[in-house]
């Protein structure tokens, strides 16, 4: 049986502009939470554990994760805290793999 969500979408109606997301074009409702936007537009991952490597995605919303550290302007801040600007030039955090021995 097909439910109706019981979420809103908060980015319809809202006026897309342009970001970079890793320097390619990408158009996101303006004002929207950034995480949601980039989950929305399909961008999956947006950085790296700094032991394993394993790819991390936006997943409590609220801050408290850090899973969805993006870089803005060379800074490293969380996308979940973020609304959509139009020029925000976002990039994965420095991805530095360090692997543990023993
Ligand atoms: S999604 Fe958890 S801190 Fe942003």
């Amino acid at each position: 049986m097909k439910t109706v969500s019981p979420f809103r979408d908060l980015g319809e109606g809202r006026p897309e502009v342009e970001v970079l997301l890793n320097g390619a074009p990408l158009r996101l409702p303006e004002g929207m939470n950034l995480a949601a936007a980039l989950l929305a537009a399909g961008v999956r991952s947006l950085r790296r554990t700094p032991v394993s490597g394993a790819e991390r995605a936006p997943y409590c919303m609220m801050g408290a994760c850090f899973d969805c550290l993006v870089e803005i302007g060379g800074v490293t801040r969380q996308a979940c805290m973020l609304n959509v600007e139009a020029g925000m030039e976002i990039t994965r955090p420095q991805e530095e793999i360090t692997h543990v021995d023993g």
